[in-house]
């Protein structure tokens, strides 16, 4: 595939992977981007999955032909990335490898070599000279590992972003929405490093950027405020759309009766969107995203084991883990005998900034009542404002 003249896309697609970075459901595949940069001088931006090994190489000798790559640019360490440095740099004896003085360090670790004699440690600042083409590498620390250097290519204006502006999806599936899949990538595996990214979209805002190759999801070519406002809002923690959602456990299903409830009485008075997750059956990572999303949430759980239930207990963890803040939250605990999630929770997240508890929460000792009732009106009342 053609990027510009100069830039061809030499990426896989993965159908068969299960879990991405062993933990995200990818129903659509997933993409391991590499791009070669044909000019005087040829330059490999990052390898593939080692389940990719062949037809990576494949892809790289279709579009160079006879001629061999002068440069391999390693832009981001994870293996998804990295695993086919050695295969490469052992196949093409003469190419020198690029990348920061972190990434060697590791590199040495995962694949028992940094080639001190046949690299660049590239910095910030400086620029790598192709003939027609002048690459700029950009410090991008923790985006999303601390040895990350993006690069910049001033002749054709495409930041080649390592894992910034990503997505889950192989890149032969439909692809009708971004936002959604990219929100799910990026809240799940970058949301802790907000600060970082922050720092990286004001060195880009400094730059002439017409294309972006991230090492996921597809390469952006149109409308590239979309892409870069969306990576604002969810770098910033600000509120991307208005809604409510609710996320609950439910042992018999009586605390799930009470969110379908909320859900039904939030619906009823114009609320925009109140999306619910069962976060013992949907998606986790899904109803992670969605939390970023909104600025309100429901909490809805029961007390177990003088504690909350574990999918509910995971899920917290998973906000925290992730700066979870700037947020409204209500809670809907259940206990039979002795109720005591509304504190758990409270106590959960009360080292997370600018969190907002509502005051009328609500208190279920088994099943729904009509105090029970009458709490989820006040409850929805309350977050609705
Ligand atoms: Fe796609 Fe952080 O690796």
């Amino acid at each position: 595939m053609e990027i510009t003249n100069d830039i061809r896309y030499v990426g896989v697609n993965d159908h068969k992977i299960d879990l991405f970075e062993s933990q995200y459901a990818v129903p659509h595949g997933m993409a391991y981007n590499s791009y070669v940069i044909v000019d005087e001088k040829t330059a490999v931006m990052d390898t593939v999955d080692r389940r990719f090994t062949q037809e990576w190489l494949d892809n790289i000798e279709k579009v160079l032909g006879d001629r061999k790559p002068d440069y391999l640019i390693i832009q981001h360490m994870e293996p998804d990335h990295s695993a086919n440095i050695k295969v490469f740099m052992d196949k093409y004896p003469e190419a020198t490898i690029v990348s920061s003085a972190v990434a060697f360090n590791m590199m040495k670790n995962f694949y028992g070599d940094n080639y001190t004699d046949r690299r660049i440690i590239s910095k910030e600042g400086e620029t790598l000279s192709l003939g027609r083409h002048i690459l700029h590498f950009v410090a991008a620390p923790m985006v999303h590992w601390p040895e990350v250097m993006i690069t910049y290519d001033e002749t054709d204006k495409v930041l080649f972003s390592a894992d910034a502006f990503g997505k889950f999806g192989a890149n032969d599936t439909p692809d009708d929405n971004w936002a959604d899949e990219a929100r799910r990538y990026y809240i799940g595996i970058v949301g802790k490093y907000g600060e970082q990214v922050q720092a990286l979209l004001a060195k880009a805002g400094g730059l002439d950027i017409q294309i972006i190759c991230s090492t996921h999801g597809p390469v952006l070519k149109e409308n590239l405020g979309y892409y870069i406002g969306l990576t604002n809002t969810w770098s910033s923690y600000a509120v991307e759309d208005e809604g409510v959602v609710i996320c609950y456990t439910s042992v018999y299903g009586h605390t799930r009766e009470a969110a379908l409830l909320l859900q039904k009485k939030l619906q009823e008075k114009g609320c925009p969107a109140v999306p619910i997750y069962d976060l013992a059956r949907d998606d986790m990572h899904k109803a992670i995203s969605e939390a970023f999303r909104y600025g309100r949430i429901i909490l809805a759980t029961t007390t177990y084991n003088m504690g909350i239930f574990p999918p509910m207990e995971t899920f917290i963890n998973n906000l925290k883990e992730r700066s979870f803040q700037k947020r409204k939250v209500g809670i809907i605990e259940n206990g039979t005998w002795a109720p005591k999630a509304k504190k758990i929770i409270t106590d959960m997240l009360s080292d997370c900034k600018d969190i907002t508890f509502c005051q009328n929460n609500v208190t279920l000792k088994s099943a729904m009542n009509a105090q029970s009732d009458a709490q989820l009106d006040a409850l929805a009342d309350e977050i609705m404002q």
